[in-house]
Formats: structure tokens, C-alpha cells, sequence
């Protein structure tokens, strides 16, 4: 839908744009599949996948790398050597370069190069000016710590011949097994193999080699002759080698073939995550065919692929090759540092110690098999043993995810387009008028003058500022959408300077690329130099992108890059970045660097005006690992159906436990019309997503919540309500999760590690560390959902505390106005529950602590908070506390648990000296407290803290099947002190 004919001539280009109207008025329908290559149609995939076929079909296989042993070589934490790969026709070897990294945290890192390319010793063909080594700089982008070397890795002297051994990790448990022939590596925790490397001999480093021009009948394309079993090097499919035709486009491959491939497999392991992005359940799925098995391997390759299809390996936006494998009590995780397009096979296979056994005791092995276009064999590997440890450490390598403003985690509306700036005031004031808080009112492409970014459409956005006005006096923000490719009309200064400059991406050869994008012809910014980040970042200053101010913040849109006529909707392989690397060696690292600029831009438009800057807030659509650390993402074009609300949890899952976890859907479905039902329930559902905004594309009907009518409008209202009085319990979790890689919205596998049956379980989840348990009503005319409590611990419905009990399925009643949401005993979840029309004008508001007691009859939780928009709190300005309940005592009280007072943190406390506790709730309150009528409470710090004084107690005795409760009402405590109520 998006391709169109690259001629320059006018008539052309108004032809196709209107073609394009033409086409994005259809309604939508499903994605265009042709336009996306099978791995059949990607010639390295379909190599790589030809050669598992043989490895694994030939008994007389044999993997033909091995480590040279005389080259190996163990100093303080770094093993060195070569690996020999054996080229069978000729006898010859390519040395490949080998160095295994053994950090401090307990990550191994075991790097793979190729001598000659590493040497620039090989031919570029066409006159190419691409650089010759393989792409060695995706750490540059993704990695920021977690790589200092270990002190303690030390070489075993044990190792069997043909092996070399270290031991490694936190008090030496973990073992690397170096196998020297054929080469592969065994990764052991406490003696027990987790991960192997290369077990079924499929690793394969497509060297480099000239080009030898055979005769005319042995060059037809796709040739795959049968060749002599001996002659396994003439029965490559060289087909693809060279050049590569898909969708009328050429890739010119100038390095020839450079793939590289690994196999890994988790003996023991039945279920795999990760890998995002892709629609599909949590739990991997198997890729080589079979029952409701895929027959495509999970694929990674950045693309704008609109209307996507549900269930599917396909790949979408973004890409994290980080994948994490989980058994009873333990988990382990591999991270493939590659940015080239990437394919990824999964099979399962079960073994039996015992034939006769009938399955008891057999062992299920999750076996994947990574391949990558080019760039080097880069593989961390995470030993584990629980969920956490592993994403803990592959965020301590690519980032936590950046503390945001807290603006950006209420809700945000948005939709392609408001149209005018009184459109957008008229929208700010009907939330008023129906009492609908939001925060943040969004732009799209339309607001600019004819689709040059960093203008206004003069006829409908006269009066920016104006407009944001209105919006500041509710503490409300702007955020307008700036997309990588630059309109490619003269006197436009954007363009200008990108021109002049030299700062956009190149073609083949070495000229400015051109391609169609929104605006017609377009250059694209190239952010991997330097020079245009500096450049990019002057763009933004208040004085230069007339019209924005303080509260206005960015979407970063199309940056995959989307190329209407380029091969797969995106950017041609032998495009040229800076540093004469080619596109294919960093695609899927580009969406990040275009974020990164953007994000740097913001922190210096603040700098250069008040030295004070505001946390940048930017949403992107693209991704890769380290994009965490930047803003929120979202899934892209989704649809206005019932199977796209309920694909958008896993989703939203697994991009938590990638360490990504601010992340969102288009609430209501960008195509299409959602019925009022299906949009009061995607309400329900997104009030859980980490970043919650509403969408829509330019031709769906106008569905700002308030339109809806009764009961819909007071059902979405109560959704977002119930975002905005869960906020201290969000912010917290995001604190938690930019200090320690955590996800905000959790999985049944993270929280129970040790459970089993809910391995697969991705339809439900678990909010922070609150024992919060929602699962949103994804189906239509649904009226009742299956909520699976995996352990023994009561659960109280969150609303009227209705009790339940764990371990067990329970059935929640989920009329039209209900979301299934429970709360876990053994939790205190904080609140804030006064409406307001923004989450800015809560920032001085009291708070409501609720206790929910378990079956330990004990609680705890804890709460983070700081002004939510400056960087103070590195200063700190914060406030965080422990919360306990000790069941024995009946007392509850408040610990702090903020490092080292800092610089800011008095000016801080002062602040919120006025915040204080106004209610706490107890769900579950014993019964022994039905005659109490007074609670007794001490304060330390603060004013008032002398003495102790007494406050009234209401109790509320079990009813049917809900829970006995109390409350205290206005203890008078501070929110940023100690204190301690006695019950
Ligand atoms: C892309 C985005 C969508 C946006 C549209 C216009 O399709 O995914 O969210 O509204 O472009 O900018």
C-alpha cells in the first residue's frame, strides 16, 4: 500500500500521493504480507536454515569449527583464541577470532570475528565504499555498564582433554565448558548444564570470499544442483550471495555473504520469552511446522508493518534479541548483540531417561537457532537463577528504563488529528466539562506546514503557545510529533541545512538518499554521526521550533525508518551511515539512534535556557535494546478488534520482561471504528498498560471518551480514574523499575517462579511489587473471567473485597462497569484518591494506604515519589518508604528507606511536610478488632511529632463472602515521616 514509483517528476509524484489518499481510505483490513520477506525469501535465512537441515539430518555430520588450542589464552577475566572453521573442498581454514568476557556481575560474553574482514583484507564489489569490517559497534548503542571485567574468573585446571573450563560468577558457581572440537560451550550453574552453544553443530560465519564468475548454465538463480556428498562447499545455494532481488528492489551486497548463526539450547527448559516484538503469546512458540506450531522463524528486522496479523512470528517495529528460558525455580537468558535482520527457530524436544517410562521423568529441551544477515557473533549469557537476576543484569548492560516525568505514566489523548489549536482547547475543556482527568493532549502529523517538521500549519495552528497556554493552567502537556524523514523541498531550512550540512544518509553511492515518505520525496537524517545529533539538537530550542515551550515534549514516529518505496516499506541494505557502514549491518539499531538525538535534544533546550532541565519525555515506535533508557514505545498500527485488545497484553508483557516496560497500545485501535463496548473494555485494559494513551487514525470516527454517551462515558471515566488514584503505586513501580530492571506489569512466571502450571499464563499480570492481580475482559459480551491464583494466599476482589483463596481458579464476576482486578493479602498498596483533572494537580494531595492482610497476617509495600518532572531526585529530593504491618503487634508503621540525605532533600521534605496519610484501610482486619473504636499513633520528625495521640477506628465485620474491614480516618501522619499506628 505504501510503494510508489521513485520518479522525481511532479506529475508522478501528485499521481501516486493520491493514489496513497486513495488507498488509506480503504478500510482496513489485514497486512500486506507480500511485502514482507519469508524466511524462504531472505537468502540467509533460507541458507542457514538448508544447513540445519543437513547438520541435523546427516549422521555423518560434523561441525567444522574448532578452537585452536595453542591460541587459547586466560588473563584476568578474558579468555582469547581462534577458531578454526574448516572449508571442506579446500582444507583451507578461516581464523575467526574468539574472546570469552567474564564480568564482574556474573554475565559471560563470547564474541566471534573474522580475521580477514577484521584486517580489511577482502574486495568490496560495485566500487562499494562500505566499510569492511564486520559491524563491531552495536555495543555503542546498547551496552552502558555491567561489563567490568572479573577479578575472581579463574581457569580450572580439571578440564578433560579437548576442553578448557572457568569457573566464574557470584562465589564461582557458574562454569563455562570451552568444548575446543567441534567448538561449543556448555554453561553450568552448581555443576548442572543451562545453556549450550553450538550442541547441534549449527554455528556457521559466512566468510568472506571472492566472487568466482562461473560458467553461463551454473549461475541461474535459486540454482540448488545436487552435488556430491563430498562437495559440501559447491552445494552451498549461492543464489542470493551476491545480490538479492525482493519487491522490484536489488540489495547489491558489495561484502558477499556474511551471515552468522548460532544454535542454543536450555536442556531441561520448556519455555522461552523474549525475542519482542511480535503478536503471539508470551511463551514462545515452536517455528519448523506442526499443530499450532509457526512455520516461520520468529523474525527481527524492524519494519512498518501496518494492520499486523495476530498470532504471528512476523516481525513488527522493533527488536530485542534478549530471550530468557524458565523451568521450575530457574531461569537463564541469552542476549544476541546484533543489529542486522535476525531470524530466530524454535523447536522443543523431550527426552526420556527411561523408554519405558510413559513421559514420567522425561525432560523437555528448548532448542533456538539465532541467525543474523552480517555483523559479528556476539552472545551474553545470564545464568540466572531467578527471572529478576536475569533481567536485573541484561538492564545493568543496556540501561534501566528512564524514571518518567510523571505526566507521561497517566493518561495521554491523542488521535490523527486535532485539527485546528481551538480543536485542541475545545477537546481540554469538555474533559473538564465531564470531569475526565488527562494529562497530556497530542499532535500528529497535520499540525505542521505541509508535513515539515518544526513548523506550524499557519491556517489551523495560528496560535500555539496560546494553546498551550490553556493547557498549563491544568498542569497539562503538549507533544507533538517530529518524524526522521526531512521534506525534500528547497527553501524549507531543514532540509537546507541537512543538505549542506552532509548529515543524511547516503546511498549506495555516496550521494544523498532520497525516498517517499509523508511528505512525498524525503532525506533522512542519519543520527549515528555526531555531527547531525548536534545538529538535530539545535533544532529544538524554544527560539528555533517557534511555538513549543516547557511542557511540550516529543513522538518520534516512522523510525524503523518507514520508506514507502523502499524494499520491505523501509530503508534499502546498502544504504551508507556515517562511518561507511552499511544500513544492513545497524537496521535495527537506527530507530534508537533517532530517539537518543531527540532525547538529547530536550535535556539541551532546557540546559541552554535555565540550566534546569525537565525530564525528556519521547515516545517511539521503534526499538531496540538500551531504548528503554529514552521514553515509552508503543505497538504501532493496531486495529479497532476485539483480537488486537486482547493480543496487546502479551504483548505489553513481553516488553517488560524485556526490560523495556514503558509500554503501550493504541487504547480503542488505531484502523477502524470500535464498537462502545469494545472501547469501554480497551479503557479498562489500558488504565493497565504502563503508557496509556488513546489513538486513532485520520479517518475513524471522532472517540474521545466523553462521546461515547451512558453508561460508556462514565465506564471509561472509572477506568481512568482508577489509573489516576493507582498513581503512587505506578510511580513507584517505575521507580523500581529504573533502579532495577523490573517490570511494571508482571507475568505469572516472574512472581511465581516456582510454579509451573502458570508458565504460559499471559492474559493476566501482576502491577509492581503490590500484589495487584488484573486481568481485563479482552472478549466481547464477556461478562465473567477465570482468574488463576497460583498460591496459597488470599486474594480480596479489589473493589468490594469479595475473598478468595489461592491456589485455585476462581471465576470474577465482569459486568460491562467491572474490571477483574484482586489484591494479593500480604501487600500495602498506596492511593490518591481525590479527582483531579491532571496528575500535576495531585502532586501536594494526601494519601490513602491500604492493607491487605494474607495468611501471614503481616503486609508490606512500599512508595516512592519526588516532584515527577526534575532531575532533583538524583539530588535527593525524594521520599520513599518501607510501610510494614506486623500481624503479632497490630501495628503499622512507616521506615525510611532514601539513601544518604543529599543536597535537595531538605528543600524536598519542606515541601512535602504537608502531604499526609489521610486514610488507611485495612482489608482482611481481624475479627479480634470488632469492639475497637480507637487506634493509638506516634510520629517522630515533623511538627507534631511529639507525644502520641488517638484516633477514631471503624471496623466493618465480614459479610458473606467479604472480607471484615477497617479504617482509620485522617491519622494526621506524614507521607515524608516516621511514624507508627498502633491498632
Ligand atoms: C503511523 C503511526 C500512527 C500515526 C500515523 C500518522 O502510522 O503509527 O500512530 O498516527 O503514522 O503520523
Amino acid at each position: 500500500m505504501y510503494y510508489f514509483d521513485g520518479s522525481s517528476r511532479r506529475w508522478t509524484s501528485l499521481l501516486t500521493l493520491f493514489c496513497i489518499l486513495c488507498l488509506l481510505i480503504t478500510p482496513a483490513v489485514s497486512v500486506k504480507r507480500e511485502n514482507f520477506k519469508t524466511c524462504d525469501q531472505s537468502g540467509f535465512c533460507k541458507r542457514n536454515r538448508a544447513y540445519a537441515d543437513t547438520a541435523l539430518s546427516e549422521s555423518r555430520w560434523q561441525a567444522p569449527y574448532a578452537l585452536d588450542p595453542s591460541t587459547v589464552k586466560f588473563d584476568k577475566g578474558v579468555l582469547t583464541g581462534t577458531v578454526l572453521k574448516k572449508i571442506i573442498n579446500t582444507n583451507d581454514n578461516v581464523r575467526l577470532p574468539l574472546k570469552i568476557t567474564f564480568h564482574e556481575s556474573g554475565t559471560a560474553r563470547v564474541t566471534i570475528d573474522e580475521e580477514r574482514r577484521q584486517k580489511g583484507d577482502i574486495e568490496l564489489r560495485h566500487g562499494s565504499k562500505a566499510r569492511k569490517e564486520r559491524y563491531n559497534e552495536a555495543e555503542k548503542w546498547a551496552i552502558v555498564g555491567g561489563t567490568t571485567v572479573s577479578a575472581g574468573a579463574a581457569l580450572n585446571s580439571d578440564a578433560e582433554k579437548g576442553t578448557t573450563r572457568i569457573m566464574y560468577g557470584p562465589g564461582s558457581k557458574f562454569e563455562a565448558v570451552i568444548r575446543h572440537e567441534p567448538y561449543g560451550i556448555e554453561f553450568k550453574r552448581e555443576g548442572e548444564t543451562q545453556i549450550k552453544f553450538n550442541d547441534r553443530g549449527l554455528m556457521n560465519v559466512e566468510h568472506w570470499r571472492a566472487k568466482v564468475d562461473k560458467p553461463a548454465e551454473e549461475q541461474k538463480e535459486g540454482d540448488e544442483a545436487v552435488v556430491a556428498e563430498s562437495d559440501k562447499e559447491a552445494a552451498e545455494d549461492e543464489s542470493t550471495w551476491w545480490d538479492e532481488k525482493f519487491g522490484g528492489n536489488t540489495d547489491s551486497k558489495p561484502k558477499g555473504p556474511e551471515a552468522v548463526a548460532l544454535d542454543i539450547s536450555f536442556p531441561g527448559y520448556q519455555n522461552v520469552y523474549g525475542a519482542a516484538e511480535h503478536t503471539g503469546p508470551l511463551s514462545l512458540k515452536e517455528t519448523r511446522g506442526g499443530d499450532d506450531k509457526y512455520t516461520d522463524p520468529y523474525r527481527l528486522y524492524n519494519s512498518d508493518v501496518f494492520e499486523y496479523e495476530m498470532d504471528s512470528p512476523m516481525t513488527l517495529y522493533g527488536s530485542i534479541p534478549f530471550m530468557q528460558a524458565q523451568k521450575k525455580n530457574s531461569n537463564v537468558g541469552v542476549f544476541w548483540l546484533n543489529a542486522a535482520e535476525t531470524w530466530i527457530d524454535i523447536t522443543k524436544s523431550t527426552t526420556s531417561a527411561n523408554p519405558l517410562s510413559l513421559g514420567i521423568g522425561s525432560e523437555v529441551t528448548t532448542q533456538t537457532h539465532w541467525i543474523s544477515e552480517a555483523g559479528l557473533l556476539d552472545v551474553f549469557v545470564f545464568l540466572g537463577p531467578t527471572p529478576q537476576d536475569v533481567i536485573g543484569a541484561y538492564g545493568e548492560l543496556t540501561g534501566y528504563s528512564q524514571l518518567p516525568q510523571q505526566f507521561s505514566i497517566a493518561y495521554h489523548q491523542c488521535r490523527w488529528n486535532y485539527v485546528t489549536d481551538e480543536d485542541v482547547k475545545d477537546v481540554d475543556r469538555k474533559f473538564d466539562k465531564h470531569r475526565i482527568p488527562y494529562d497530556v493532549i497530542w499532535l500528529d502529523i497535520e499540525y505542521t506546514d505541509g508535513k515539515k517538521y518544526f513548523t506550524w500549519d499557519p491556517m489551523t495552528f495560528g496560535d500555539p503557545i496560546g494553546m498551550q497556554k490553556q493547557l498549563d493552567d491544568h498542569e497539562r502537556k503538549l507533544v507533538a510529533i517530529i518524524d526522521p524523514h526531512i521534506k525534500n523541498e528547497g527553501g524549507y531550512h531543514v532540509v537546507d541545512e541537512l543538505k549542506s550540512k552532509d548529515l543524511a544518509i547516503k546511498n549506495k553511492d555516496g550521494n544523498i538518499y532520497e525516498g517517499w515518505c509523508w511528505p512525498g520525496s524525503s532525506h533522512w537524517v542519519d543520527c549515528f554521526s555526531p555531527k547531525a545529533r548536534d545538529w538535530w539538537k539545535g533544532l529544538f530550542r524554544y527560539d528555533k521550533f517557534k511555538g513549543t515551550g516547557k511542557n511540550s515534549f516529543i513522538w518520534n514516529d516512522m523510525n524503523e525508518p518507514s520508506v514507502f518505496n523502499g524494499p520491505e516499506t523501509t530503508s534499502p541494505k546498502d544504504n551508507l551511515h556515517y562511518g561507511d557502514w552499511e544500513h544492513r549491518d545497524l537496521h535495527n539499531i537506527n530507530g534508537m539512534t533517532f530517539v537518543n538525538a531527540t532525547y538529547e535534544a530536550l535535556l539541551a533546550r532546557d540546559k541552554d535556557e535555565d540550566k534546569h532541565p525537565v525530564r525528556p519525555f519521547v515516545l517511539t515506535r521503534s526499538f531496540y535494546s538500551g531504548s528503554q533508557r529514552l521514553g515509552a514505545m508503543w505497538t504501532g498500527d493496531n486495529q479497532a478488534a476485539w483480537p488486537h485488545l486482547e493480543a496487546s497484553i502479551p504483548m505489553i508483557l513481553s516488553m517488560g520482561i524485556s526490560g523495556y516496560p514503558f509500554a503501550g497500545a493504541d487504547v480503542g485501535g488505531f484502523f477502524g471504528n470500535p464498537s462502545k463496548e469494545l472501547l469501554a473494555r480497551w479503557y479498562q485494559a489500558g488504565a493497565f498498560y504502563p503508557f496509556m494513551r488513546g489513538h486513532a487514525h485520520i479517518d475513524t470516527r471522532r472517540r474521545e471518551p466523553y462521546l461515547a454517551g451512558e453508561p460508556y462515558t462514565q465506564i471509561i471515566a472509572q477506568a481512568i480514574r482508577l489509573r489516576y488514584s493507582l498513581l503512587p503505586a505506578w510511580y513507584t513501580a517505575f521507580h523500581e523499575a529504573s533502579t532495577t530492571g523490573a517490570p511494571i506489569v508482571r507475568p505469572n512466571y516472574y512472581v511465581h517462579p516456582g510454579d509451573e502450571k502458570g508458565f504460559g499464563i499471559d492474559d493476566q499480570f501482576y502491577l509492581g511489587s503490590y500484589g495487584l492481580l488484573a486481568k481485563p475482559v479482552t472478549r466481547e459480551g464477556q461478562e465473567g473471567q477465570d482468574m488463576y491464583l497460583a498460591d496459597k494466599e488470599k486474594y480480596y476482589d479489589y473493589f468490594d473485597y469479595w475473598m478468595y483463596e489461592g491456589p485455585t481458579t476462581v471465576t470474577v464476576a465482569a459486568p460491562l462497569d467491572t474490571i477483574p482486578f484482586l489484591m494479593r493479602g500480604g501487600h500495602i498498596i498506596p492511593r490518591r484518591d481525590r479527582p483531579r483533572r491532571s496528575s500535576g494537580l495531585m502532586k501536594f494531595d494526601p494519601l490513602t494506604l491500604v492493607v491487605v492482610i494474607g495468611n501471614s497476617g503481616d503486609a508490606e509495600g512500599t512508595l516512592y515519589l519526588d516532584d515527577g518532572e526534575s532531575f532533583n531526585y538524583k539530588e535527593g529530593a525524594y521520599i520513599h518508604r518501607r510501610f510494614s504491618y506486623q500481624g503479632a503487634t497490630s501495628t503499622l508503621t512507616s521506615e525510611d528507606l532514601a539513601a544518604l540525605p543529599g543536597k535537595k532533600t531538605n528543600e524536598y521534605l519542606k515541601q512535602m511536610e504537608k502531604v499526609r496519610v489521610e486514610k488507611v484501610i485495612v482489608v482482611g482486619a481481624p475479627q479480634t478488632w470488632a469492639g475497637k473504636t480507637e487506634v493509638e499513633i506516634s510520629e517522630e520528625g515533623g511538627k507534631s511529632s511529639s507525644g502520641t495521640k488517638k484516633v477514631p477506628l471503624e471496623f466493618h465485620g465480614q459479610e458473606g463472602g467479604k472480607a471484615a474491614w477497617a479504617v482509620v480516618r485522617d491519622p494526621g501522619v506524614q507521607i515524608g515521616s516516621g511514624w507508627k499506628i498502633a491498632f
